[in-house]
């Protein structure tokens, strides 16, 4: 019996475990098995790797092989494992010397035709193998440099199998054609809008609007939900299209974070690895639950808007004309960060700690002043209440805007400051708040939970006159008050207050109470 040992990676949403692949070959009837919990497409494995020796110009050992994929109590999906397969089979039949590959980390699909094809995924499933000690991975061309983001990894790049072979046997390599196959697509092919990070944005370019460009310079500096109601062609896409412009770029920790959910889905774009600006996502109004929150039972769970989001904005444009269901669905992320989907297999983790930007008109008919609207007062009621109580308990920052005066929209130019100005200021309230939770889990006032909060960060009695009010009056819950200081606490950083005075409450509180009816 000859034996011999690859390593791959089994990928759970963005969590990863390094897996020994085993072959074995023994004396019996002539066949490939492979054992260890394989679902339908690692069986598919069986006739690709098959094919693929066979057209890279290898003799297929007709023998009787068993490979084993284990611990065999790890969920096992999708095809990243054919080329881990494929080369510890032929080191078994000792057609490449098996210490060439006994500690290699070996992460992609074959091709028929013996082609190395780019999967999705490969940045999570490498960090997991540098977190688990694993020195020199084997990843698709089409992914390398996704691979060698990951820092201390040696990464080899394959284009085919038989390439791969020449390189573990110390020959030189085959001529082979250029082709690249590029990423591949979401397999569900979600109705998603990235919008790319536009350098030709400028928050100058909004005229008037002073409370919403204070609110958005809030929001950034504090990682605040936001909310804009107003008619339509008041400027509330143009404002919440701005707000990456006031956001500093994320840090390499976060940046790699990011990327590994993009990886996962499919949506890195060539050439262009590492994701190092914040997210801007706008899903459309027909997003359904799944694409929303992610799922999908095809060979990878597919991450939802929240996590494309995620570090970022996730903006709902005509935010009550999305379905009931796929609001609530933004509950469960907004509480905790990230989203977790259940499937028999295992449970797939997701990362979904974004800022949410809702932007709604006052009714459906979306008339630019009220006097032409032709809406019944029920059917505008009900409108906004498509919002839920719930739902906009958890946004910090509520507004209601007016359309810019006609003055303001001539003469506004030289005043309006650009995104440079405000955005220095952002960085620099962040700092002061990093400094305040250094020690701490939290990188923004946003983030502190409930009870840290009123133990730690209370401000001092004479600023919380107004908040004390509002709870006497019954106008603010308990829930409401942590939102408002958190507020307060962000305008306190970005106004360079050591700790928030009541100005700063009040103003918290304001953004807090407005749009609501
Ligand atoms: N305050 C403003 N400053 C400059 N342009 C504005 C302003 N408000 C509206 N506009 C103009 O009106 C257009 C429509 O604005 P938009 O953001 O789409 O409105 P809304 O989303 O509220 O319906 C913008 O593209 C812009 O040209
Ligand atoms: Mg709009
Ligand atoms: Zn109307």
């Amino acid at each position: 019996m000859t034996l011999a040992r690859t390593r791959s990676v089994s990928l759970v949403g963005v969590d990863g475990w390094v897996v020994d692949v085993e072959a074995a070959i023994t004396s019996g009837v002539p066949g490939l098995h492979l054992v260890g919990l394989p679902d339908t497409a690692l069986s598919e494995a069986r006739d690709r790797v098959r094919a693929a020796i066979f057209n890279s110009g290898e003799d297929y050992p007709n023998r009787h092989v068993t490979v084993s994929l284990c611990p065999a109590s790890m969920p096992k999906k999708g095809s990243t494992f054919d080329l881990s397969i494929a080369v510890a089979l032929l080191a078994a039949a000792e057609a490449v010397p098996p210490q060439a590959c006994a500690d290699l980390v070996l992460i992609g699909e074959l091709g028929l035709d013996g082609r190395v094809r780019p999967i999705q995924g490969v940045l999570p499933a490498v960090l997991a193998a540098a977190n688990q000690g694993c020195q020199t991975v084997v990843v698709p061309r089409a992914n390398a440099a996704e691979a060698e983001l990951v820092p201390g990894m040696k990464v080899v790049s394959a284009a085919t199998l038989r390439g791969l072979l020449c390189l573990l046997r110390d020959e030189p390599p085959p001529v082979e054609d250029d082709e690249d196959d590029g990423p591949r697509s979401p397999a569900d092919g979600f109705a998603l809008r990235q919008q790319d990070f536009s350098p030709d944005l400028d928050l100058a370019d909004v005229r008037g609007q002073a409370e919403a460009r204070r609110a958005l310079e809030i929001s950034a500096a504090g990682g605040h939900h936001l909310f804009f109601a107003g008619p339509p062609g008041c400027g509330k896409t143009m404002l919440a299209e701005r707000l990456p412009t006031l956001m500093p770029p994320l840090e390499p920790d976060t940046a790699l974070e990011v990327t590994a959910i993009h990886s996962v889905a499919g949506t890195l774009r060539p050439g262009q690895p590492l994701i190092t600006q914040p997210p801007f996502y706008a899903p459309h109004h027909t997003a359904s639950r799944a694409s929303m929150v992610g799922g999908g039972s095809g060979r990878v769970l597919q991450p939802g808007a929240v996590s494309l989001a995620h570090r970022g904005i996730l903006f709902l444009d005509e935010a009550p004309e999305f379905a009931v269901g796929t609001l609530d669905a933004l509950r469960q992320p907004l509480e905790e960060g990230e989203v977790r989907i259940t499937r028999i297999e295992g449970m797939a983790r997701f990362p979904a700690r974004f800022t949410l930007v809702l932007a709604a008109n006052p009714c459906p008919c979306a008339a630019a002043k009220q006097i032409d609207c032709s809406c019944a007062p029920g059917t505008r009621r009900k409108y906004t209440s498509r919002l839920s109580g719930p739902l906009l308990d958890r946004i910090d920052l509520k507004l209601e805007l007016a359309p810019a005066s006609r003055a303001e929209l001539r003469f506004d130019l030289e005043f309006a400051e650009s995104s440079q100005v405000v955005a220095e200021r952002v960085q620099l309230a962040r700092e002061r708040t990093l400094r305040r939770l250094t020690g701490t889990a939290w990188r923004s006032n946003a983030e502190i939970p409930g009870p840290e909060l009123r133990r730690r960060f209370t401000p001092p009695s004479d600023a919380m006159v107004s908040a004390d009010e509002a709870l006497q009056r019954g106008a603010l819950s308990a829930r409401g008050l942590d939102r408002v200081l958190r507020v307060a606490w962000t305008i306190a950083d970005l106004t360079g207050h050591d700790e928030p005075d009541a100005d700063d409450v009040g103003g918290a509180l304001t953004l807090w109470s407005a749009g609501r009816q």
